[in-house]
């Protein structure tokens, strides 16, 4: 892992309220996979003492993309960032997608702004000539993810909850359908979409499912156990030990969604 002042190449606001920005760090793309994330200094000096975490987007070979949405002062001082400003990142973190090598056909289930590090999976996994099924669910057709953006030959299958793209509903109502076809299911998205998957688990048979979990992270190297989590396996710390996880592996009961409100 490395700590990068980064240039900002691009940064913009590509849907209501999410950002996407592109920095220059080829010291962090050299080893960064999808699923691992990076922690990101936000405001000026002390303002922000805490470094936010957000997942890698893309990885180019000079640099990486990040997707965000402004929920808080962190992301908030990130969107304002311009073209030609510089970010101090620390990455890459954690522990990624693994693609097994006797997978074939990968199935991806978004759930909002949790599509951000599935694009980057569904970049690697084409280019290895992989099979991409790639699922987004969102409120509103406003926020689904743009497909002209997608690694090319991927083409989204979207639910929204209004109606207004794709099938009316929750893309948990269509999951079941893909799973034949699909030998690994990887997902992002918020709590109660996991919860749901949870709940239809003897669905899945015996494929494994991976969740990236999106837990408050005080410091992303182990240090100050924020992100501590019960498993089937023990305690785990979402930062070191994930942030990806074998859903099965989770004990959702316990999981609770960060809490509202602006901490630090
Ligand atoms: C491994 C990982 C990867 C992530 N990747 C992305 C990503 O690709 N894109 C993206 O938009 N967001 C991502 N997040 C969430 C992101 O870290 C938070 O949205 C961000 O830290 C909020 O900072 P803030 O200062 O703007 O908000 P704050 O003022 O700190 O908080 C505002 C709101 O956001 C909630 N929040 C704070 N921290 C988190 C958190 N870690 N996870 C979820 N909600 C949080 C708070 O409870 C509160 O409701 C990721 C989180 C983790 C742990
Ligand atoms: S974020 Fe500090 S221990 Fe995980």
């Amino acid at each position: 892992m490395k700590l990068v002042k980064a240039r900002i190449i691009s940064n913009s606001e590509i849907l209501p309220n999410i950002y996407l920005m592109r920095v220059k760090a080829a010291e962090i793309a050299a080893s960064a996979c999808p699923g691992q994330y990076v922690m990101v200094r936000c405001g000026a000096g002390q303002d922000m003492p805490l470094r936010r975490p957000l997942g890698i987007h893309r990885i180019y070979k000079d640099g990486i993309a990040l997707l965000f949405t402004v929920v808080g002062r962190g992301t908030a001082w990130l969107s304002q960032r311009k073209t030609g400003d510089i970010v101090d990142i620390f990455g890459p973190l954690g522990k990624g997608f693994a693609i097994h090598p006797s997978s074939r056909n990968l199935l991806l289930v978004a759930g909002g702004v949790g599509v951000a590090p599935l694009v980057a999976l569904a970049e690697k996994a084409t280019a290895e000539g992989l099979s991409v099924r790639l699922l987004i669910g969102e409120k509103s057709s406003s926020k689904i993810y743009p497909e002209r953006l997608l690694p090319s030959g991927i083409k989204p299958v979207i639910t929204t909850e209004d109606g207004s793209l794709g099938q009316k509903g929750m893309i948990t109502d269509i999951l079941t359908k893909f799973i034949p076809e699909a030998d690994r299911i990887f997902a992002c998205g918020p709590l109660p979409m996991y919860k749901a998957m949870a709940k239809m688990s003897r669905k899945f048979g015996n494929k494994p499912v991976y969740v990236l979990l999106e837990t408050v992270m005080g410091c992303g190297v182990g240090a100050c156990l924020s992100c501590s989590i019960e498993t089937r396996r023990g305690r785990k710390l979402v930062c070191k030990d994930g942030p990806v996880f074998e859903l099965s592996d989770i004990i959702w009961d316990k999981m609770v969604a960060p809490a509202s409100g602006g901490r630090y």
